[in-house]
């Protein structure tokens, strides 16, 4: 029986250490149920008993070896395993990242903040108003009853008879005016809308940013200086402006503003069409009507107003002959930018 044992032992230790040895196999077969080992000591009733304790003895020893072999190489595989996935796995932290594409902000965006710096510039400061608006603060409050033509060439989307979405940002200077004493020096840019149908001009939504100075003393020689500034910063020094007679119900008198072509400098070509000039906003002397409505007296104080079309003046600048381009997300468009 010891030399069984003893067999069993060297038997079970080489198979251990063999390099692909499948432990767990070898477990079954000398420690398991019906394994060798077991096999031994139920065969150790037919021993007497003396030999019997020193038999016993060196079974537990023999499991104890095999045991141990066992643990210290199931150990020993796994240590390789995690140094193999290690190794596998290595990461280089100091590698470059691959860049994820980075988008820069929209033409739109880009021309609106530039339009704001140039009259922060100035003294301006930023007035925004709700695109959700009352009537009264969209027409009636800037002399455009019910029934008054110019509600046609404005129209826009109505929520109820009496909300709608602003067709321009005018309604801000009244907001500003009834809660503010003059002098006010602001500019309101936002988002305005009218039931246009979209083509290559027109948009139900588009961006408008307004001007307005009211104090005493303001003359239509303010509003020329203010816009003949704004004029050369935003195209070029050499940019001239003209003045010529329009009409707007909240102004009195009022103007079309062009700007000398920035590509022609005048002479004509294909961007201004020949003109020379180039229409870029409304402006005017707030009517009286419109300060007493905003509880500002005309007689004491006087103010301009002028609007202009972000969307109409980016165009321009860049030569973009569409204006549906500015909202259809398209990268090739945008990427130029
Ligand atoms: N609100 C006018 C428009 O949308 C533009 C404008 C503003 C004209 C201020 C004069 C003074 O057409």
């Amino acid at each position: 029986m010891k030399e069984t044992l003893s067999r069993i032992r060297s038997e079970a230790l080489e198979q251990i250490g063999a390099p692909d040895a499948n432990l767990e196999e070898i477990r079954i077969k000398y420690l398991g149920k019906k394994g060798a080992l077991t096999a031994v000591l139920r065969g150790m009733g037919a021993l007497s008993p003396e030999e019997r304790p020193l038999i016993g003895q060196l079974a537990n020893e023999v499991r104890e070896s095999i045991e141990t072999a066992i643990a210290e190489k199931s150990k020993e595989l796994q240590a390789k395993k995690l140094e193999a996935k290690l190794k596998a796995e290595k990461l280089d932290v100091t590698m470059p990242a691959t860049a994820a594409p980075v988008g820069h902000i929209h033409p739109l965006t880009r021309a609106q903040r530039e339009l704001e710096n140039i009259f922060i510039g100035m003294g301006f400061s930023i007035a925004e108003g709700p695109e959700v608006e009352l009537d009264y603060y969209n027409f009636q409050a800037l002399n455009i009853p019910e029934n008054h033509p110019a509600r046609d060439t404005q129209d826009t989307f109505y929520i109820t008879d009496n909300i709608l979405l602003r067709s321009q940002t005018s309604p801000v200077q009244v907001r500003v005016m009834e809660h503010q004493k003059p002098p006010i020096r602001i500019i309101s840019p936002g988002r305005v809308y009218r039931s246009d149908a979209l083509d290559a001009t027109h948009s139900p939504l588009f961006h408008q940013l307004e001007g307005l100075v009211i104090d005493k003393g303001i003359t239509m020689g303010d509003l020329k200086g203010t816009l003949a500034v704004f004029a050369k910063k935003m195209f070029g020094e050499d940019t001239q402006i003209r003045f010529r007679p329009h009409h707007f119900p909240f102004t009195e008198p009022s103007a079309e503003v062009d700007v000398s072509c920035f590509v022609c400098g005048g002479k004509g070509c294909r961007l201004c069409k020949g003109e020379g000039w180039i229409e870029i906003l409304g402006a005017g002397m707030v009517h009286p009507f419109v300060l007493s409505n905003c509880g500002i007296d005309p007689e004491e104080y006087s103010g301009f107003a002028f609007g202009l079309g972000i969307e109409r003046i980016t165009m321009a600048r860049y030569g973009i002959d569409d204006i549906r381009l500015f909202y259809e997300n398209d990268e090739r468009f945008l990427e130029q930018f």
